[in-house]
């Protein structure tokens, strides 16, 4: 698409942005973590800031450099994300959750080395807090947009996902394979009540930069 020459509406709006994997800590040496690189993120984050927007990515653990003009917030586990998250979003007028949230948290980490002498028998789990969910529920609060990664039924998994979280917009990512995670490329189908526009499979920066277009279109139709 040739470059827009009208400002955006998300030109000086404040632009909260997820990315990255979690880390849910089992001793002080070991985690469960995923396959997320927070490219997608980042790239999303570079490109809000590019057409103006004030933006704060809250990344998980990611080796990826911090974007120009971007307020940037590191935090380790789903529940620190959660927290940094909710002191900012109503004060936000769009969140993106590209964050590759850990759903369940090791519930009770131990606070030393688990020696080799020691094996667990067993690793009990409990489910961390609903990020996305969560801000979509507060009054008043931002436009939401969220990711859904799916290796099977992307679309209606997807679609399911827009109606139960009650969020504005969703991005449906297929995964597997070389697909969505660890890769430079992606696939992007965006979804939203009413509506749906296929960016295809593309760069995650022009990917980014398209999506960022679209949010903008939805938040200025909401306004
Ligand atoms: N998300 C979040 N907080 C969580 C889990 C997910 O904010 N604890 C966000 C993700 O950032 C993404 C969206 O919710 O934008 C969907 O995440 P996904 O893992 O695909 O959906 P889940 O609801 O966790 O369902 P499932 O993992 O069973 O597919
Ligand atoms: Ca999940």
């Amino acid at each position: 698409a040739a470059p827009s020459t009208r400002p955006s509406p998300l030109a000086g709006q404040s632009v909260l942005i997820t990315a990255g994997p979690t880390h849910e800590p089992i001793d002080p040496v070991r985690f469960i973590g995923n396959r997320s690189s927070g490219r997608m993120g980042f790239a999303i984050a570079a490109a809000a800031a590019n057409v103006g927007a004030r933006v704060c990515l809250i990344s998980g653990p990611s080796r990826l450099p911090t974007p120009a003009g971007v307020e940037r917030v590191d935090v380790e586990t789903a529940e620190q994300m959660y927290q940094a998250v909710l002191d900012r979003a109503p004060q936000a007028a769009v969140f993106i959750a590209a964050a590759a949230v850990a759903d369940y948290r090791v519930e009770a980490r131990a606070m030393h080395k688990i020696k080799r002498d020691n094996q667990p028998d067993q690793l009990s789990l409990v489910p961390n807090p609903d990020i996305l969910k969560a801000v979509a529920g507060l009054t008043d609060g931002p436009l939401t947009v969220g990711f859904a990664a799916e290796t099977d039924d992307v679309l209606d998994n997807a679609h399911d996902k827009l109606t139960a979280k009650g969020i504005d917009m969703i991005a449906a990512n297929a995964v597997g394979e070389g697909k969505g995670f660890e890769v430079a490329d992606n696939a992007l189908t965006v979804l939203w009540p009413g509506g749906h526009r296929e960016l295809g499979h593309k760069a995650k920066t022009q990917l980014a930069a398209e999506l960022i277009d679209l949010v903008g279109e939805r938040f200025h139709a909401a306004d």
